[in-house]
């Protein structure tokens, strides 16, 4: 029985290859990535895969039984890629793939949320088994941001008073395996989250326990923050969307309180206090 991990060379992917070593034996894993010099440290099998080149996939997923379909990064190319690979796997006769899709995919205002819900469409259409793991945002895209804070003596965003379940890489890595490796999640959609949210003042004051610095959430408008994100040399397109999920983000779209990802890993979600102490 051979699982396969689509962008295995990216954070989320290599710790998803690692879960996976803990749960089947390394001849069973295969890493599909575009750079294979990238991938020596896996350990694993590695085959060569492009979201844009179909031939290659469906070669590249010859005897493949569960593939784990990781989200491209190419924002707006990524529903005709993702199309892609669904169609290259029921060519190749995978029999179920393991999707990570957008927390609360169907009625999310995130700007992400379109291309989502259109794989998810086609996986549902393609005939082939699926689970959906819709991920929250990952902890990380905030604590990213820990350094610039403490340079510019406030952490700032558009996000306002809205709740964030969010959860470390790590957390959602582990629950791409635990679900590929179990049949009991077969034809499932899961809404995947942290067990406990905050407010990205709560995160400020988190910061400034931890490093007993005062550090305060300063709230911008979405046009403030978009401005400055420009001026860290951000391309424009880009700061613009940050700066629009921190407005879908003040409105819940990152909320969900419904714990399912503990449930699926077995434990608590990793608190935000340990995500900052490691980010710092
Ligand atoms: N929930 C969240 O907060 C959040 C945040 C950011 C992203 N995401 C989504 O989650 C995914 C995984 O996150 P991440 O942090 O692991 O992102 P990442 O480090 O950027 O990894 C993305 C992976 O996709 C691969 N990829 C991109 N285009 C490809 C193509 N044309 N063909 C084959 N592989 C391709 C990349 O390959 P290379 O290694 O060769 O570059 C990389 O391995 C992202 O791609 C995105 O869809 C979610």
């Amino acid at each position: 029985m051979k699982i396969a991990v689509t962008g295995a060379t990216g954070q989320l992917g290599a710790i998803v290859v690692e879960e996976l070593k803990k749960r089947v034996p390394n001849e069973n894993i295969v890493a599909l990535v575009r750079t294979p010099e990238k991938a020596s440290a896996l350990g694993v099998e590695v085959r060569t895969f492009d979201y844009n080149q179909p031939e290659v996939m469906t070669a590249a997923l010859a005897g493949i039984d569960r593939l784990v379909l990781i989200s491209g990064n190419e924002i707006g190319q990524r529903a005709s890629q993702h199309f892609n690979v669904i169609e290259a796997a029921g060519k190749a006769g995978v029999k179920w793939i393991v999707y990570t899709s957008l927390l609360h995919a169907d009625s999310s205002t995130l700007s992400l949320a379109g291309e989502h819900m259109t794989t998810e469409e086609a996986l549902k259409a393609s005939g082939i088994d699926y689970t959906i793991l819709r991920n929250g945002w990952y902890t990380e895209n905030y604590t990213g941001s820990i350094g610039g804070a403490l340079a510019g003596g406030a952490y700032i965003g558009s996000a306002g008073n809205g709740k964030i379940s969010s959860a470390p890489r790590a957390d959602y890595a582990e629950a791409a395996a635990v679900a590929v490796t179990d049949e009991s999640h077969r034809g499932k959609v899961y809404e995947l989250a942290g067990d406990d949210y905050y407010t990205l003042a709560d995160l400020a004051k988190e910061i400034s326990n931890q490093t007993g610095k005062n550090i305060p959430y300063k709230n911008l408008t979405e046009s403030e923050y978009t401005r400055i994100l420009e001026s860290f040399e951000i391309p424009a397109g880009l700061a613009a969307a940050i700066a629009s999920w921190d407005v879908s983000a003040s409105k819940d779209d990152l909320f969900d309180d419904s714990r399912q990802l503990s449930a699926l890993i077995g434990r608590p979600t990793t608190p935000l206090s340990e995500s900052v102490k490691a980010a710092l």
